[in-house]
């Protein structure tokens, strides 16, 4: 893994966003893997701007988001499509057409799951899969045990998953206890990840991420799996990190 150390959010989003456009500009009709949650709203503010100032054309591109709550309609405040429609599609020249994030109201689960693999076969794969990561060590909602072959499917989410998201609801009871997620199989499958993520809270994950043991107990170390996976931390988040210095210098030395 490429662990890129910068000294703020914003520095680290901006880097992130960077090498999105640059692929896009090589490669107009790019398949991007979206996340949710606070993390990656400064990558899509960034794009934002350079679709908007920089020429940027997203028109062609294809999305497919990881997750989505089980129940809640797109309409929902808290469901991910009306997230991602708010924070991101709608604020471009995205084609709706080509936004793709799972339904929580698919009235055959397992159907819709399969699709939605399908789905992302036909549009060639993914290029480059966004991710954060919970404080739990969990990428998508692929909470601590999922598999680590899992593909699109529904999964239960834990008590501490849906207490740090329970800022998104009116109230903590209304957290759905289960989403539909990409599995950790989907998301190896991408051709590259770019991992985000900032503030000491997440401090502990990234380490047992990066440098723990390989382990479905932190679904995100299933990324030492993944011939091009780049983590973007800014320093809070870098912390815990035992080779912090090495990753600088590989940085700077890298040809
Ligand atoms: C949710 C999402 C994940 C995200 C995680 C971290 O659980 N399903 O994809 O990475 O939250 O969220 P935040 O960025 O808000 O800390």
């Amino acid at each position: 893994m490429e662990v890129i150390i910068q000294s703020t959010p914003e520095h680290a989003a901006h880097q992130a966003a960077v090498r999105i456009a640059q692929s896009i500009r090589r490669k107009p009709a790019l398949v991007i893997g979206l996340a949710t949650g606070s993390t990656p709203l400064r990558l899509y503010d960034e794009l934002v701007r350079m679709n908007r100032e920089e020429g940027l054309d997203l028109s062609q591109i294809t999305t497919f988001n990881l997750d989505e709550y089980l129940g809640l309609p797109a309409t929902h405040p808290a469901s991910y499509r009306r997230f991602m429609q708010e924070n991101f599609f709608g604020r471009t020249n995205i084609n709706p057409q080509r936004t793709f994030v799972p339904d929580g109201m698919a009235a055959d689960i397992p159907l819709h799951c399969r699709e939605y693999e399908e789905r992302i076969k036909a549009a060639g794969g993914i290029d480059i899969q966004v991710l954060g990561i919970g404080s739990d060590g969990h990428i998508g909602f692929n909470e601590p045990t999922s598999s680590l072959a899992s593909r699109t499917r529904d999964k239960v989410l834990t008590e501490q998953t849906r207490r740090d998201n329970a800022r998104f609801f009116q109230k903590p009871e209304d957290v759905p206890y289960v989403c539909l997620t990409m599995g950790i199989g989907t998301i190896l499958d991408s051709r590259q990840c770019l991992l985000l993520a900032f503030g000491a809270h997440k401090a502990e994950a990234v380490a047992a991420a990066v440098e723990g043991p390989l382990t479905s107990m932190i679904p995100a170390s299933a990324l030492q799996l993944h011939a091009d996976a780049k983590v973007y931390v800014d320093e809070a988040a870098a912390a815990r990190l035992k080779l912090r210095d090495y990753y600088d210098y590989a940085v700077k030395h890298s040809p």
